[in-house]
């Protein structure tokens, strides 16, 4: 492993690519690989030791292909275990959660929702990470169990979704809300629709840049930050259907993009 390696990024499936975004530009001279375990998303409705299988699985892979850090860009697989995954590997593992720290420092009214999958709420360190920061305000979690489906289909703004984001949006905004957490990276490509879905001035908080500052902060420390400022090249694997994966890739990621598939 040496600086010039990439960094390892991975998602049930396209969520992630807001976090290799941001990984992007606030490091611009990095090499991306990223794997959208597409096949198996979502991971909000698999069991927590499936979800463990599939991360041990890409982050072998990931470091057989050279990967000096990995990102763990989906909520989900985070709060199921990277602390086991953090024991297994020797690389630094980064993790995402939902920003309810910003949340509760940004609210007005002192009401704070959080959108994610059920099982990010269900766990233990979601319940932890709430207790934390539920002292001083109100804070309401809503399970979006269909969210992630109709981000997959690159669904941002159809009837469907729409109505989707009215019925997890209004318990929240009936009792007070008027500070949103994106507690998935999926929902990150949701954030004008959520915005416009409220119909009232309500504050989004999502967490890509944060990661992105502790990625480049973790390498920092290793001292396995990219020499080059610039220049660096991302290549893309999914385990699912690589024509629909190479139409994602265009809607979301833009630039010119190496794709391959992940067979595991
Ligand atoms: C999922 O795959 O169900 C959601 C991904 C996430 O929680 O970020």
């Amino acid at each position: 492993m040496t600086l010039s390696s990439p960094i390892g990024i991975f998602d049930s499936g396209i969520g992630g690519l807001s976090v290799a975004r941001a990984v992007r530009e606030r490091l611009p001279g990095e090499d991306i690989l990223y794997v959208a375990d597409s096949r198996h998303a979502p991971y909000g409705d698999k069991s927590d030791a499936f979800i463990r299988d599939r991360m041990h699985m890409i982050t072998d892979f990931l470091l057989a292909q050279g990967a000096k850090a990995v990102v763990v860009a989906c909520n989900t697989a985070t709060t199921a275990a990277i602390a086991e995954l953090r024991e297994a590997f020797s690389v630094p593992i980064i993790g995402v959660e939902p920003g309810v720290k910003p949340a509760v420092e940004a609210t007005r009214t002192g009401v704070v929702g959080v959108l994610a999958t059920p099982r990010t709420l269900q766990t233990h360190s979601f319940e932890k990470l709430a207790a934390r920061f539920s002292t001083d305000v109100t804070l309401l979690v809503q399970p979006c169990p269909q969210l992630v489906r109709q981000i997959e289909a690159l669904d941002f703004d159809g009837d469907e979704t729409r109505a989707l984001l009215r019925e997890y949006l209004a318990p929240l905004l009936s009792e007070g809300a008027d500070t949103i957490v994106l507690g998935c990276t999926h929902y990150n490509y949701l954030a004008e629709q959520i915005a416009a879905a409220a119909g009232r001035d309500i504050t989004i908080i999502s967490t890509e840049d944060a990661v992105a500052r502790e990625v480049g902060r973790r390498l920092d420390m290793a001292s396995l930050l990219a020499a080059r400022e610039n220049g660096g090249q991302g290549k893309f694997f999914t385990s699912g259907d690589t024509g629909l994966f190479r139409r994602q890739l265009d809607c979301l990621w833009g630039e010119s993009a190496v794709l391959d598939l992940f067979e595991e």
